[in-house]
């Protein structure tokens, strides 16, 4: 006999839906035990179905599979394929646009509170288009059926006909080659495409070009850019307007990509400053070189950041440190070597609201308070939101 747990999976229950929650989903309680509710909203009543746990689970996971009453901003979802057990791409297609971004920013209030203990407004602003047609980069999955998306917590295939967010130029790929799994499509600013097949092009252009503000950026088909629109344009502006950089400055711009913000800074700080930009990964080092290259101010380290703060090759001071790190942050011991250079401002750039949170606790330890902190949708209808906090030396204050 295996007595293990009893799975929950497919019980159901009438539950009452408190405040959304990291990750797409909203909380309720069963029997005192936490449930993350998907496709419902604060204050709805609703009969779930379990998806994930067992007796001995310390949450549940469920899909809200009938609505028992519906609260404000709930709308009909634009695309066909979201829903229980559906398409996992998107988490808010039953969300209008505004309460999306009430919802990220009572998200990103309460990674700051339980993760920094702080209490910090949060506005999350708009940036358009605010619901549909803007990512630029899709990754789409070969399934036995076709050519889709995967479903939430799960490697089987939602086929889709349509991704509804996607940009209208990044369709799904009608003849995936023979033995394919994996297809990234992009389309870039500039209207340059690129269709990789497992990382292999197989169409378009290796390399595209984006333009921001007056610049023009070579980016390799499987490099780093930004997926929506004006995520590029509107990054930039809320570094330069945190950051501040001036004529003369030394900034560190760490997990630069292909130069994004170097560029900007190299602008700002002019031919007596000084940026030093660390990165990585070799072909956006490659990409960065060329986006650089009239500004001699810029110089680059290819290293993983760790190693180039560690080896002092971003140098003893900066004016200025940007960071830009990958969803897992930056983590303690880069957060302590940038404190390290005694940066008068941090500007940093994140994309998990909890990592942020975590970093700035560490800064927080270092002596740097968190003064200031943006926050934009730049991928509607997902749980995802990008924040831009500024840190400076509490001793300023
Ligand atoms: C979120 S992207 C930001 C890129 C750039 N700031 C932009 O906006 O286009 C993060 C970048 O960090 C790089 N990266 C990730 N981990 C790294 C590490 N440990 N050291 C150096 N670079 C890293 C990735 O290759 C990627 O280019």
């Amino acid at each position: 006999m295996s007595g293990g747990p009893v799975s929950l999976v497919g019980r159901e229950a009438v539950l009452d839906v408190d405040g959304v929650a990291h990750g797409g989903h909203c909380v309720a309680r069963w029997d005192g035990r936490v449930v993350f509710v998907r496709h419902t909203l604060p204050g709805e009543q609703v009969r779930v179905r379990v998806t994930e746990g067992d007796e001995s689970s310390r949450f549940l996971r469920a899909d809200a599979v009938e609505l028992l009453s519906t609260a404000a901003g709930r709308t009909q979802p634009p695309c066909p394929h979201a829903g229980p057990g559906r398409c996992g791409g998107c988490d808010f297609q039953h969300v209008t646009p505004a309460r999306q971004r009430e919802l990220l920013g009572a998200v990103v209030h309460e990674q700051m509170q339980r993760l920094a203990g702080l209490e910090v407004d949060v506005t999350v602003r708009a940036v358009p288009p605010d619901d549909l047609g803007w990512r630029t980069r899709v990754g789409w999955t070969v399934g036995p059926a076709g050519v889709g998306l995967r479903r939430h917590r799960s490697h089987a295939v939602e086929p889709v006909e349509r991704c509804y967010i996607a940009h209208p130029a990044v369709a799904v790929p009608p003849h995936p080659p023979a033995g394919v799994e994996r297809l990234d499509a992009v389309v870039s600013s500039e209207g340059d495409r690129s269709l990789l097949a497992d990382g292999r092009r197989v169409e378009g252009r290796a390399r595209l070009v984006e333009r921001v503000r007056d610049r023009e950026f070579r980016v390799s088909g499987a490099g780093f850019w930004q997926v929506h629109p004006l995520a590029a344009e509107t990054l930039v502006e809320a570094v330069l307007e945190l950051g501040r950089p001036a004529p003369g400055e030394r900034a560190v711009d760490l997990y630069a990509g292909v130069g994004l913000f170097s560029v900007f800074l190299g602008e700002q700080v002019g031919s007596v400053g000084q940026v030093v930009l660390v990165e990585g990964e070799a072909a956006a080092v490659r990409d960065a070189r060329r986006n650089v290259h009239d500004l001699p101010q810029v110089g680059i380290v290819h290293a993983p950041v760790e190693r180039a703060l560690a080896a002092g090759r971003a140098g003893e001071r900066a004016d200025l440190v940007v960071l830009d790190p990958p969803r897992t942050g930056a983590r303690a011991t880069v957060v302590r070597r940038i404190a390290a250079l005694r940066p008068g401002r941090v500007v940093y750039v994140a994309c998990d609201p909890a990592a942020l949170a975590r970093d700035v606790a560490t800064f927080a330890g270092l002596g740097y308070r968190l003064a200031e902190l943006q926050a934009f949708a730049l991928f509607p209808m997902t749980s995802h939101v990008e924040c831009v906090a500024l840190l400076t030396p509490a001793a300023n204050d």
